[in-house]
């Protein structure tokens, strides 16, 4: 496993990263939610990505590794969260930002987190210089070492201009290269460290069918102008995705979410410090202006 410096935070992360989003879903047995956290440290990754939003996740990283806390670095988010009903409600409050960061260290077994990040970026109603000062409040309690925004965009990098932030998540992938010109340059001169969601799309081409959610169809229906198949040349498109997100040197830490250790497994070995000839990632920059306008 290769490992990148995430920026100014100085952490070494190992360069795949495990979202721990799909193993906070109820309907995953505990056995194998505990296989898929014990499979990630043994592979060597080192940096999990979690957030107050993702079901049992917080509670299950835990409940199966918090024993095992000097082999991984740990990022949650507040702010965006899910409520009762399944409605994501926007939680930017000083009290509600504290309370929830607080009750992440609880269900983590940490004291300490390592990242916190805003699950979004408060909304229009929400009084963002309180919630900023509260992320920053939570640094200076010591409950987290590092603070961040999980966010997409120009909006995202206006955040990164205007607070002390250590971190950014954000998409970028084969099939959105978006944040290469929006969001990467403001990061890079700030010298933040990037924790890239969707890595791989979602690895829409592994299925058969369109799935009615945004989160889905909207990679799903760029993957079927895209020219993927003949870019990657033979190479297995998960394959060829991951190492075109590694190929850029912006990136820090490309998160996967998965519940299948074999997956994990073999995302791991594509970790071996070959990065795609430029000409190749020239033509998937092309493709990708010529077919989506950026
Ligand atoms: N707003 C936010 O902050 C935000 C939004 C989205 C995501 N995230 C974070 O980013 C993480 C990653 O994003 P994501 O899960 O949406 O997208 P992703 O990592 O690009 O794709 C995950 C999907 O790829 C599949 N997969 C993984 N490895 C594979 C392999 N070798 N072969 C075939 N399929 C494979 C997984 O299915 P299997 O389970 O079958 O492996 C899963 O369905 C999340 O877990 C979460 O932590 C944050």
């Amino acid at each position: 496993m290769n490992h990148r410096i995430l920026g100014k935070t100085g952490l070494k992360v190992s360069e795949i990263g495990l979202g721990a989003a799909q193993i906070g879903n109820a309907k995953i047995p505990e056995a194998q939610a505990e296989r898929v956290l014990l499979r990630a440290l043994d592979l060597g990754i080192n940096f999990i990505d979690t957030a107050a939003m993702y079901g049992e996740s917080e509670a299950r990283i835990g409940r199966f590794i918090s024993h095992r806390r000097d082999a991984f670095i740990l990022a949650t988010k507040c702010g965006d969260y899910m409520d009762a009903a399944g409605k994501i409600v926007k939680g930017y409050t000083r009290e509600g930002i504290l309370r929830t960061i607080d009750e992440s260290r609880q269900k983590l077994r940490m004291d300490v987190i390592d990242i916190v990040q805003f699950h979004g970026l408060p909304g229009e109603k929400d009084d963002a210089k309180a919630a900023f000062e509260a992320l920053l409040e939570a640094k200076s309690k010591g409950w987290t070492r590092f603070v961040g925004v999980s966010h997409d965009g120009t909006a995202a990098a206006t955040a990164a201009d205007q607070w002390p932030l250590d971190t950014q998540e954000f998409t970028y992938n084969i099939l959105y290269q978006e944040a290469d010109q929006n969001l990467m340059p403001t990061l890079q001169k700030r010298n933040m460290g990037t924790i890239i969601k969707r890595p791989i799309s979602n690895a829409v081409w592994e299925r058969t069918e369109r799935h009615p959610d945004g989160f889905h169809s909207g990679p799903w229906d760029r993957a079927q102008t895209f020219p993927l198949r003949d870019l990657a040349g033979g190479m297995p498109l998960v394959e060829f995705a991951l190492r075109f997100t590694l190929s850029h040197p912006g990136v820090c830490t490309a998160i996967i979410g998965t519940t299948n250790p074999d997956h994990m497994a073999a995302n791991t070995r594509i970790s071996d410090g070959r990065r795609l000839p430029d000409d190749l990632l020239q033509k998937a920059q092309n493709a990708f202006k010529e077919n989506f306008g950026q």
